[in-house]
């Protein structure tokens, strides 16, 4: 996908626990130069010696982030990165492998307070320190990258979410690996999209089955907001109305439950929100839905993925991707 989208291959961050063989072959083939992270020391076998990569390794920290446990990857029995526990096998692997030149470290997704991670970054930059110290007494090359990855939470509900300024600040007074040669790398992917954009649907029907209960059903529900449906405790978006002339609509005049399409229960996007009394004429807007949603797109009763249309402020809208057709759910199917 990097590459189709003409990403220069040395920009290309690959990390998986799950690499085949035929995928890392690939890798080599067509992204020379690449960053690949590999899970484990043993996957390091995978690898042949000239592979032409920056190569690195993921190392588990083992300590708790406060992300919710569904994306905590830090715990001890995570299948992500080569234990902190087996620190000496790591720094021999280092001096066996001049190959290596990057450590990687993710610790988990929604992070409550990102400066908290700081921490985990001093420990994994000492960690560097004293490869690279092992390494000049063997006259082997030092590392020059470290890869923080991502993790930084935001407010599905418009909150003001919580700036990088603070991490940057938090990893200084815990290290100088920021001023040190290293190149820094980050992977964060929901602080990225999680603003970046919104869904937009038609109301299908609106009923009321009891005389305090008031329910819109919407064209879209647990098939883009998977995490949202199926996590215990999401966390709420913001939504907003447009009247039949696409302008907002901001009263409040009823509570509401947002449902979405598919065939079960539990598809309830929203509950207990006051919006204004709604009509078909009216449309909803789900506000910060741009990450974890067409990316976790459900096949669940073959609903077609809407269109995404990409806009700047004052500029004109471009269709970046067409809506699914029946015959894409076809296609999909056979
Ligand atoms: C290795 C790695 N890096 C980065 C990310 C992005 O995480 P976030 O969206 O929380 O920044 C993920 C998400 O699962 C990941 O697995």
């Amino acid at each position: 996908l990097a590459l189709k989208a003409s990403c220069p291959s040395d920009k290309i961050v690959w990390d998986s626990p799950a690499k085949s063989k035929t995928e890392i072959d690939y890798v080599i083939q067509h992204a020379p130069g690449a960053i690949v992270n590999a899970n484990s020391i043993a996957e390091l076998d995978m690898y042949p010696a000239d592979h032409g990569l920056r190569l690195g390794l993921r190392v588990l920290l083992m300590s708790a982030t406060g992300a919710p446990q569904v994306f905590d990857v830090s715990s001890s029995d995570s299948k992500f990165g080569e234990p902190i526990t087996s620190r000496q096998e790591i720094i021999e692997c280092f001096v066996r492998r001049p190959d290596l030149v990057g450590l990687h470290l993710h610790a988990g997704s929604d992070i409550g307070n990102i400066a908290q991670n700081a921490s985990r970054v001093s420990a994994v930059y000492d960690l560097a320190l004293e490869i690279n110290s092992v390494r000049v007494a063997a006259q082997l090359p030092a590392l020059n990258y470290l890869d923080i990855g991502g993790g930084a939470g935001v407010y599905l509900d418009g909150r003001p979410s919580q700036g990088l300024e603070e991490y940057a600040e938090s990893i200084t007074a815990k290290c100088d690996v920021l001023s040190s040669p290293l190149q820094i790398i980050t992977e964060f992917g929901r602080f990225t999209y999680g603003h970046c954009g919104w869904l937009w649907s038609r109301i299908a029907a609106l009923r009321s089955n009891t005389r305090d209960h008031y329910l819109a059903i919407l064209h879209v529900g647990a098939d883009a907001l998977v995490r949202e449906i199926y996590q215990p405790h999401p966390q709420p978006h913001s939504y907003t109305v447009l009247d039949s002339h696409f302008n907002l609509d901001p009263a409040t005049d009823k509570i509401y439950d947002l449902a979405g399409p598919l065939c079960f229960a539990g598809d309830v996007i929203a509950r207990e929100i006051s919006l204004p009394q709604l009509s078909l004429s009216h449309s909803i807007i789900v506000c910060n839905a741009a990450s974890n949603s067409l990316a976790l797109w459900s096949r669940h009763c073959s609903r077609r993925m809407p269109a995404v249309i990409h806009y700047r402020h004052q500029q004109s809208c471009v269709l970046a991707k067409p809506a699914e057709t029946l015959e894409d759910i076809i296609t999909f199917w056979s």
